[in-house]
């Protein structure tokens, strides 16, 4: 099935910190847009042809509209780059409907958030939801300074208000970055953490949480830690709408041998990270390379990221 694209206006660009800016994106018949959950992301449709995913900023009860964040990336192969120096305020641009990895657990004693740079964009989006909804929460938020800092007035807004929930760590004032491991030890039991940011710091929260229960612990990737290795060795996919089976040789990808077979298959970062090409799987054992699946997900086999995963058993049977 194809994936449901959606046209909407870009309403505005604001300049949220040094180096990032939102993009407020409308639909463009003034109604409102599909639902969401907080941590979700969705995926731009340049004009210039990439497909790059951003997550959600705004309030889920905002539904006249999504918002997006974006840091200039120096080396950008072309997404913020475009995004930053294209005048795009009243074009028209397309959208993938929003999608979950990342998603904030409700109903739970409390969440800890963990945000590097530009990794703030879906947890304060998790931060308003949380509001709305009066759940505990507290965020651990470090940045290189605070002009770098993205929505740093509306969290000391909130901290004004209920003080002891933001604790900044602006690297350059304080001398070093934020304490991955003390905020993870200040979390009570019973939290659930998040955290989105650089690799290092992702690394680092991982180790810091080896002991909590692996469902009480959320992380969102913006890259893959490092390159997934291609399929280890040979196997062959069978496609359950059509019956056909397809080799896919050592070295290469489940996506790239049906994308050649003429097989539609939704697809972002083909790095494993955005979950775009997520695909159930009927029968057979997935070799999971992806940053996407929970321990829990990846040990039931029902679904895999054809992008980077390879396969254990002879045969995958996918819902494609
Ligand atoms: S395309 Fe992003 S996880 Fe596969």
């Amino acid at each position: 099935m194809a994936e449901i694209l959606v046209d909407v206006l870009i309403y505005s660009v604001t300049a949220e910190a040094r180096g990032i800016h939102s993009f407020d994106l409308r639909p463009v018949d003034g109604g409102l847009l599909p639902a969401f959950t907080a941590g979700s992301h969705i995926d731009l449709h340049l004009p210039n042809g990439l497909v790059r995913s951003y997550s959600l900023v705004n309030a889920p009860s905002q539904r006249h509209r999504y918002v997006v964040a974006v840091s200039r990336d120096v080396k950008s192969s072309g997404g913020s780059r475009y995004l930053f120096e294209t005048p795009l305020v009243g074009k028209t641009i397309r959208i993938g409907l929003p999608r979950n990895n990342f998603a904030l657990i409700e109903g739970v004693s409390e969440a800890v958030l963990v945000a590097g740079g530009i990794g703030i964009t879906p947890l304060y989006c998790m931060i308003q939801r949380m509001e709305e909804i009066g759940a505990n929460w507290r965020l651990h938020y470090g940045a290189r300074d605070r002009d770098s800092a993205a929505f740093r007035v509306e969290l000391e807004k909130l901290e004004s208000a209920q003080p002891g929930r933001v604790h900044f760590n602006f690297d350059l004032e304080e001398g070093h970055m934020l304490d991955i491991a003390a905020a993870v030890a200040d979390a009570p039991a019973g939290a659930h953490l998040y955290c989105c940011g650089p690799i290092p710091m992702l690394e680092a929260f991982k180790a810091a949480c080896a002991a909590r229960p692996s469902e009480d612990v959320h992380l969102e990737y913006f890259a893959a830690p490092k390159v997934a290795a291609p399929t280890g060795c040979a196997f062959t996919v069978t496609v359950a709408s059509s019956g056909q089976t397809y080799e896919i040789p050592q070295g290469r990808t489940i996506l790239e041998v049906l994308i050649e077979q003429g097989i539609y298959a939704t697809s972002s970062c083909r790095a494993g990270v955005c979950g775009a090409c997520e695909v159930a799987v009927l029968e057979g054992e997935p070799d999971h390379k992806d940053y996407v699946l929970s321990d829990a997900e990846r040990a039931s086999n029902k679904k895999m990221m054809i992008c980077v995963s390879g396969s254990k058993s002879a045969n995958l049977l996918l819902e494609l």
